[in-house]
């Protein structure tokens, strides 16, 4: 894991020394303790917002080396715009706005989480902490040359202070966050890491590093998978020298130990050459992001686990190779899934859906939950339609619809719900089996989803296709990790709000 800076909850009363950070909101009005910080430096950080033209605007930061007057290396100003608009996730990005603004060689910081309308919630001051820890990650385990003139932010504070006015609560939800947050950067590891390094055996490893915080693991392997009928998984990873897995963890924290789960479960395709209907040259490598969902079901349950949440999660990965090979399967090929259903292979390369159909239908058969929610990196349509902000999300079930998109506004990890309907699942009849794994270039996203409707039941049922979401990201105020983490908020907030009451 990358350089994480110590972050940790004080009170307004510690004294302060290398960088101060303070919040301020378009009055450029400040908090009391702040107030008292500066008072030494008379008007210094009015006088220099008026050069800068720094007014204070959520997520504008304004830095000030030496500041006259005070005894400190930095003077830090965070802008929150108006202070009541401020939401969960805009504290989060307002702790990234300020990590990413931090200098390099800052030793320490402290940020008085406090606003000229009086205190922040434990919960809020526990989000400028989160967003400062996301936006410290970097993945350059693998450079090995410094560059000297690299005048990207470094996280190199020592200790990061969040001073509250309420330490022991804000405390105990850092705690939580801060569990959270190891579970994303997990997840951005797992997508960011080489498909030589991360193949399936050894991404099966690093989940069961779980074991340590208590979530039961089960590794099944080949001959295991064989015996269970998981031919359609295990069609896609034949062609590969890399044998493949299907991980289930479980997390037992209800109340009730007895009560029926939720299960969420994860596309791991470790890398997508396309198989024998391989893919062109261009952007190949980013497919060995195509395992994001299973990342993301690995750090949620990373996450579920460090802030022991009071719910029974089983988390399922079925964690595969495509490759092209003597031994690949072939379109024209027909399986028999673990369903029993046999499909018709078309494309090789539309695996995805081949993994999930079995990780599915066996979860859905052994543990009878509550609800299935299923991450993958599923199709480029979804690209097409919906861009790289919001993930496609599917469903039989409205209330489940309704509570994903309600935690997706709370989180920032948005999903825009899809159509599913008997005409695209028509698309998928085949002629030789019982579907087709491809129902041709329209409505690409929808018969994938449709395939998988197919392996699900009645069970309610929520399909999440974060092709565009949960890799290649964009840099936002959390960070500029190629592999965002993306879905372990959207599903923790999610479990939070609707499965721990
Ligand atoms: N892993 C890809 C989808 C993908 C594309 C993810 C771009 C991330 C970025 C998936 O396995 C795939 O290849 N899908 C095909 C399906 C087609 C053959 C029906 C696609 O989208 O082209
Ligand atoms: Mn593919
Ligand atoms: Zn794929």
């Amino acid at each position: 894991m990358a350089i994480s800076p110590k972050i940790v909850i004080t009170d307004l009363k510690t004294p302060v020394n290398g960088t101060l950070v303070v919040l301020t909101d378009e009055d450029l009005a400040i908090g009391a303790a702040a107030k008292a910080a500066l008072k030494p430096s008379g008007d210094l950080f009015q006088r220099v917002a008026k050069i800068e033209h720094f007014k204070g605007k959520r997520n504008k930061v304004l830095d000030l080396a030496a500041p006259s007057g005070l005894k400190l290396e930095h003077l830090v100003v965070a802008g929150i715009g108006k202070a009541k608009e401020m939401k969960a996730e805009d504290w989060l990005k307002l702790g990234g706005s300020i990590m990413g603004k931090l200098p390099a060689g800052v030793r320490n910081a402290t940020v008085l989480a406090e606003i000229a309308a009086g205190k922040l919630s434990a919960e809020d001051a526990a989000q400028i902490a989160l967003g400062m820890k996301l936006r410290a990650y970097k993945f350059d385990r693998y450079k090995t040359k410094k560059k000297d003139d690299d005048d990207e932010p470094k996280p190199a504070a020592a200790e990061i202070r969040i001073a509250v006015a309420d330490a022991t609560a804000a405390k105990k939800a850092w705690a939580a966050a801060d569990g959270v947050g190891d579970g994303i950067v997990l997840a951005r590891e797992l997508v960011n890491e080489p498909p030589n390094v991360l193949f399936p055996a050894e991404f099966a490893r690093r989940a069961s590093e779980l074991k340590k915080l208590g979530v039961q693991i089960e590794v099944l392997d080949e001959p295991m998978m064989k015996k269970l009928g998981m031919n359609a998984l295990l069609a896609v990873g034949q062609g590969s020298e890399r044998d493949s897995r299907l991980v289930i963890m479980r997390w037992n924290g209800a109340k009730k130990k007895a009560e029926t789960p939720i299960a969420i479960v994860g596309k791991g395709v470790c890398f997508d050459t396309g198989g024998i209907s391989i893919k062109p040259a261009a952007s190949m490598e980013d497919m060995k992001g195509d395992m994001a969902g299973a990342a993301c079901v690995t750090g949620l349950m990373h996450a579920l686990a460090s802030r022991k949440a009071r719910a029974n999660v089983i988390g399922v990965i079925g964690i595969v190779e495509n490759m092209p090979d003597g031994n690949s399967y072939r379109p024209g090929d027909i399986l028999k899934s673990y369903s029993g259903q046999t499909i018709e292979v078309i494309n090789t390369d539309a695996e995805g859906r081949l993994v999930l159909c079995d990780a599915l239908a066996y979860t859905n058969q052994r543990f009878k939950p509550k609800l299935i929610i299923d991450l993958a990196t599923l199709t480029g349509a979804i690209l097409i339609a919906l861009g790289q902000e919001y993930a496609g999300l599917f469903s039989n079930d409205d209330k489940l619809a309704e509570r994903l998109t309600e935690a997706g506004k709370v989180t920032g990890e948005l999903v825009w719900r899809m159509p599913l309907a008997p005409y695209y699942d028509k698309m998928i009849d085949s002629k030789f089996a019982d579907m087709k794994n491809t129902g041709g270039r329209f409505g690409g996203s929808i018969t994938a989803a449709q395939f998988l409707q197919r392996y699900i039941g009645k069970t309610p049922w929520a399909h999440l296709d974060i092709a565009g979401t949960g890799m290649a990201a964009h840099n936002t105020e959390i960070g500029d990790s190629w592999g965002p983490g993306w879905g372990v908020r959207l599903l923790n907030e999610f479990i939070a709000a609707y499965c721990e009451k």
